[in-house]
């Protein structure tokens, strides 16, 4: 079992967690990811690593509340235990001393970009770090990042703080402005990382993006993590999760993460039908939720 040492809301659908885990703590490195197991009955599923403390024998992850197992692990509390967390899983990031390095990171992908700034740092690069949000109210950790980084830029949804939208029309002004980025990394949504290395291709900038399609065992055995990166069929848990976005065949990898979208969302709601039965159970209310399963 592992305990979780703290959680913290960050927003109001993005949970950060510190776990105990010290086998893992001694192991860890930028890039790398998790698979966990909230309780006996719940589904394998992969968060990326946001931290590690090897003497304190903690991991530190991030996470977006999107369907149920994720909703599981939000109700957990400070103390509280997870049944299985198995890692570190995938190959880390190669770091070396690249230059200018741009670093983008938007909802959960904030997290993986802390040790990875740390790691590029130590190597000497010049890192210049931009976040992603809907909106300031979906804004976290922007002093943390800001402190990291040499250069930090904000890129609001909602036009509320500079000219771009979106992380990738950002990126396309920065080099068109003529700024010499030698490698770019990109973390989070899948649109996002798409639309990054969409941006960077006419400019011949290297474009390192963390994809994230389902997964079950994350040891190269099931096959359901597989991409097609430069016309060769890749298992994203083994040769992964990090590829060059050039290459990725996104149209297949979105494609295949919306393949269970009817079943993730009855998980849901029969998630929260369990919330609602032990609600109706305490208000004697259990019959009208039985006739709302059927
Ligand atoms: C290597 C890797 C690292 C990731 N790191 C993070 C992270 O740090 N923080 C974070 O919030 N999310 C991360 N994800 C995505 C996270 O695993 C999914 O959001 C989570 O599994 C959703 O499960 P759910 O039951 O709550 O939602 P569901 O309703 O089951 O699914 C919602 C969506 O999540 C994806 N998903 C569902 N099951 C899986 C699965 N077993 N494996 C991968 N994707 C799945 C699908 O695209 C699906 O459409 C990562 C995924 C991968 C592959
Ligand atoms: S998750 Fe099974 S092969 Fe990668």
């Amino acid at each position: 079992m592992y305990r979780i040492a703290k959680k913290e809301v960050l927003v109001p659908n993005t949970i950060y967690l510190k776990v105990e885990a010290p086998e893992i703590a001694v192991k860890a490195q930028p890039g790398q990811f998790v698979i966990l197991r909230v309780d006996e009955v719940g589904e394998r599923f992969p968060l990326s690593l946001a931290g590690w403390d090897q003497k304190d024998g903690m991991i530190e992850m991030l996470f977006l509340i999107m369907g149920r197992s994720t909703m599981k692990l939000a109700g957990l509390q400070e103390g509280d235990s997870i049944m299985d967390v198995v890692g570190p899983l995938g190959g880390p990031t190669e770091i070396e001393s690249y230059g200018n390095v741009l670093c983008v990171g938007s909802t959960f992908g904030v997290g993986p970009m802390v040790p990875l700034i740390k790691a590029l740092k130590e190597k000497g690069n010049r890192v210049i770090s931009v976040m992603e949000a809907k909106d300031e109210g979906s804004l976290f950790w922007e002093d943390e990042l800001r402190g990291l980084s040499d250069e930090l830029h904000v890129v609001l949804g909602d036009g509320s703080r500079g000219k771009a939208r979106q992380a990738s029309e950002f990126l396309g002004q920065y080099l068109e402005a003529g700024n010499k980025v030698d490698r770019v990394f990109a973390f989070g949504r899948v649109f996002m990382m798409m639309q990054c290395s969409r941006a960077t291709k006419p400019f011949g900038v290297k474009t390192i993006v963390a994809l994230t399609p389902i997964m079950v065992d994350g040891t190269g055995m099931c096959g359901c993590c597989r991409v097609s990166v430069g016309d060769e069929t890749k298992f994203t848990c083994v040769d992964g999760p990090e590829f060059d976005g050039h290459e990725v065949d996104w149209e297949t990898l979105i494609k295949r993460k919306r393949a269970y979208l009817k079943e993730e969302a009855r998980a849901f709601d029969l998630g929260q039908l369990e919330g609602l039965r032990r609600i109706a159970e305490l208000s004697r209310l259990s019959g009208r939720v039985s006739a709302m399963e059927k």
